[in-house]
């Protein structure tokens, strides 16, 4: 697939990209999502919030984190001190991948391909936002901004950079806590990483 960079505006702001999101054909991701869901929050947010792909519920309301994943979120935020409408939330991946099970659309992780094929529509709200810190929610994310070899699991909880020098923290994805068998060590972690990243910001 050509990836996103043809339908990327290199000018203009949040609302000619959101607009452009949605003719985007850079994958074949587009074909059966309902629609692209775009970046949510303050276009100058000190922090910025990346997590994988939408998810059944996101897709069919076109806003970002409003599923069992959003609501662990919001949750998680409300611990670390962090008001969701004062931060920018996006995915790596903008429409949401799935397979069919009778009439269940089960999430499947984006491929490399199409993670790399949507990665310029990141780059983009990177440039319009210019957060101060950006954290990385989960293994697509950080191969987006992070590269392959990074792995979430050592590396969370601490400053890392980006390839721009920005400054980053890694944690896990929302949906894995909500998933979790120790799902109260695993969520106090994860607001743990939050509060990395609140106290890096000062
Ligand atoms: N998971 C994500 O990564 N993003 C969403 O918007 C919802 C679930
Ligand atoms: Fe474009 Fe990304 Fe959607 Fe693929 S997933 S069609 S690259 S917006």
């Amino acid at each position: 697939s050509p990836g996103a960079e043809r339908w990327v505006p290199h000018d203009g702001g949040i609302r000619k990209l959101r607009a452009q999101l949605r003719e985007c054909r850079g994958c074949e991701l587009w074909e059966d999502a309902e629609q692209a869901v775009p970046g949510a929050g303050p276009v100058r947010s000190r922090m910025m919030l990346v997590g994988e792909t939408p998810g059944d519920h996101e897709d069919k309301e076109g806003q970002v984190f409003v599923g069992p994943a959003g609501h662990l979120l919001d949750k998680a935020l409300v611990e670390a001190g962090i008001e969701r409408s004062e931060v920018y939330l996006t995915n790596a991946v903008k429409h949401f991948r799935f397979e069919r099970q009778g009439k269940r659309r089960i999430h499947k992780t984006p491929s490399a391909g199409q993670i790399t094929a949507c990665r310029p529509w990141l780059v983009r709200e990177l440039e319009i936002v210019k957060p101060e810190l950006v954290v990385v929610m989960g293994s697509v994310a950080a191969k987006a901004l992070l590269g392959a070899a990074f792995r979430v699991t050592k590396e969370r909880g601490k400053r890392v950079e980006l390839p721009d020098g920005r400054a980053a923290v890694a944690t896990v994805h929302p949906s894995a806590v909500v998933r979790s068998d120790e799902f109260r060590r695993d969520f106090e972690r994860f607001v743990d990483d939050l509060r990395v990243a609140v106290d890096l910001l000062g």
